[in-house]
C-alpha cells in the first residue's frame, strides 16, 4: 500500500497550478527568443514580458514601469536594501522589524558591517511592530523595512500606520507571503518598495518582482545588460514571467473564495488542535493574520523539539514546518517567535501548518490525529528521562 501524503507546508512553497504550467510551455520551445533581441523571436518574447508586467503591475496597483522582475523574493529584498545604501545612495540607515525574513535581516547585517547604520524595530507578543517606535526613524535618508505578513506566524503588519508614523522615510514591505492572500495595493499602503515571489502562489520557483515607486532613482545592484530599464541586469526568463502572470491573475481573481475556504479550514484546524492536543499555545493571532497559517507551540515545550516533530510527522507522510524553510534543520530557535517573547524552548518546539485552498478537512483531521500519535511517545519518553535525570 502506498503511504498517504499530506502537504501542509504551502508557506514554504506551493505546487504549480496546471494552468500555469500550460501557459509556460510554449515559451520554452516555440517562442524561446531573448526579449532583448530585435528579430521576430525577440520581439515576440518582449511582448509577452511587457504584457505580463502590465497585468501583474495592475494587480498590485502599480504602473508597469514600477515593476522589475527578479529571480524571487530573496533577490528583490537584497537588491532593494543594498541598492538604497550603496548603488543608489538614497539612505544611510536601515531600520527593520525583528521578525523580518532572513533575506532582509542578512543583507541589513551585511550593510551594517560595511558601515551603514541599522536598527531593529521591536514587536509585540503577536509579532506586530510597535508603531510608537517608528516615528523616531522618520528621516528621508532612512529605509524602513517591515514585511506585510509574516511567513512563520501569518501575522499581518500595520503597514499604513508605519507609513503614517514615518512619512519622510523610504518604506519597503516584503509582500511575499501577503500577495494573493490579502488584498494589496502598493499605493494605498504608501510603500516606496515592495517585493513579491511567484512560488508562494502556485507559480514557478525562480521568479518574483520588486515594486519601485516612480520617481525613485534606483540603480541596479546586479550589473550586466541594461534589462529592466537598467534596474536589474540579466536575460528575462520569459516562461517564468508568463507563469508568474497567470499565477498572480488567478490568486488575485480568486482571492476571496480562496481566503474564505482557507479561513474556515484554519478555524477547523485550531479547533481540532485544541480538542485533541493538550498544552497547545497558538503563535498565530486569530485576527489580522493570514488565513492559511497556524503556528503552535506547547506548554511543555522543554520536553519537545520542533525538528523531531516534523520528522515524526514526515514518517506518516505529512509535511509541516518549523517556520522558515531556510532555517529548517539548523537547530536555531526561530528569531520571530523569540522576538514575540516566546522562550527559546517554546520557539524550538514550534511547528507551522500552512494550508492552501486545495487542502481538505480530511487532511487536517489526519494531521491532528497523527500529531497526537507522534507527540505522545515524546512526552512519555521525556517524562521517563526527566525522572531518570532526577535519580541520585
Ligand atoms: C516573507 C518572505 N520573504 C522572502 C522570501 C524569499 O522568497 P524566494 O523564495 O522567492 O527567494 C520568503 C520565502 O520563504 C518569505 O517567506
Amino acid at each position: 500500500m502506498t503511504q498517504r501524503r499530506v502537504y501542509l507546508d504551502h508557506s514554504a512553497t506551493t505546487p504549480v497550478d496546471p494552468e500555469v504550467v500550460e501557459a509556460m510551455l510554449p515559451w520554452f520551445r516555440e517562442h524561446f527568443g531573448n526579449a532583448s533581441s530585435v528579430h521576430a523571436w525577440g520581439r515576440r518574447a518582449r511582448v509577452a514580458v511587457e504584457e505580463a508586467r502590465e497585468e501583474i503591475a495592475s494587480l498590485i496597483g502599480a504602473h508597469p514601469a514600477e515593476l522589475v522582475f527578479t529571480s524571487g523574493g530573496t533577490e528583490a529584498n537584497n537588491a532593494i536594501l543594498k541598492s538604497c545604501c550603496v548603488e543608489s545612495r538614497l539612505t544611510d540607515t536601515v531600520v527593520y522589524s525583528a521578525v523580518e525574513h532572513h533575506s532582509v535581516i542578512h543583507p541589513a547585517e551585511a550593510l551594517a558591517a560595511q558601515g551603514s547604520r541599522t536598527a531593529v524595530l521591536p514587536v509585540d507578543s503577536w509579532g506586530r511592530v510597535i508603531v510608537e517606535e517608528v516615528a523616531q526613524w522618520n528621516h528621508p535618508r532612512t529605509l524602513i523595512s517591515v514585511m506585510h505578513a509574516n511567513n512563520e506566524t501569518g501575522t499581518i503588519q500595520p503597514i499604513k500606520a508605519v507609513r503614517a508614523a514615518a512619512p519622510d522615510a523610504l518604506l519597503h514591505t516584503d509582500a511575499v507571503q501577503a500577495f494573493g492572500k490579502i488584498p494589496l495595493n502598493v499605493h494605498q499602503l504608501g510603500a516606496d518598495f515592495a517585493t513579491f515571489s511567484a512560488h508562494k502562489i502556485h507559480g514557478p520557483k525562480g521568479i518574483g518582482g520588486m515594486y519601485i515607486r516612480r520617481g525613485i532613482d534606483f540603480k541596479a545592484h546586479q550589473h550586466g545588460g541594461g534589462q529592466e530599464r537598467n534596474r536589474r541586469a540579466g536575460t528575462e526568463p520569459v516562461a517564468l514571467i508568463v507563469g508568474f502572470q497567470v499565477a498572480a491573475r488567478k490568486a488575485v481573481h480568486e482571492l476571496e473564495q480562496r481566503a474564505q475556504r482557507m479561513h474556515s479550514l484554519s478555524r477547523l484546524l485550531r479547533h481540532l488542535l485544541q480538542e485533541r492536543i493538550p498544552g497547545v499555545l497558538f503563535n498565530t493571532p486569530e485576527i489580522d493574520a493570514l488565513s492559511n497559517i497556524v503556528n503552535i507551540t506547547f506548554t511543555d515545550a522543554h520536553k519537545l523539539d520542533g525538528d523531531a516533530l516534523i520528522l515524526g510527522m514526515d514518517l506518516y507522510g505529512i509535511a509541516i514546518s518549523n517556520g522558515s524553510a531556510c532555517t529548517a534543520g539548523s537547530m536555531q530557535p526561530s528569531h520571530v517567535l523569540q522576538a514575540m517573547g516566546r522562550s527559546p524552548a517554546q520557539a524550538r518546539a514550534a511547528i507551522r501548518f500552512s494550508l492552501s485552498h486545495e487542502t481538505t478537512e480530511e487532511e487536517l483531521r489526519y494531521a491532528v490525529e497523527t500529531l497526537e500519535k507522534v507527540l505522545s511517545p515524546m512526552r512519555a519518553d521525556s517524562r521517563a528521562s526527566a525522572t531518570f535525570r532526577t535519580l541520585p
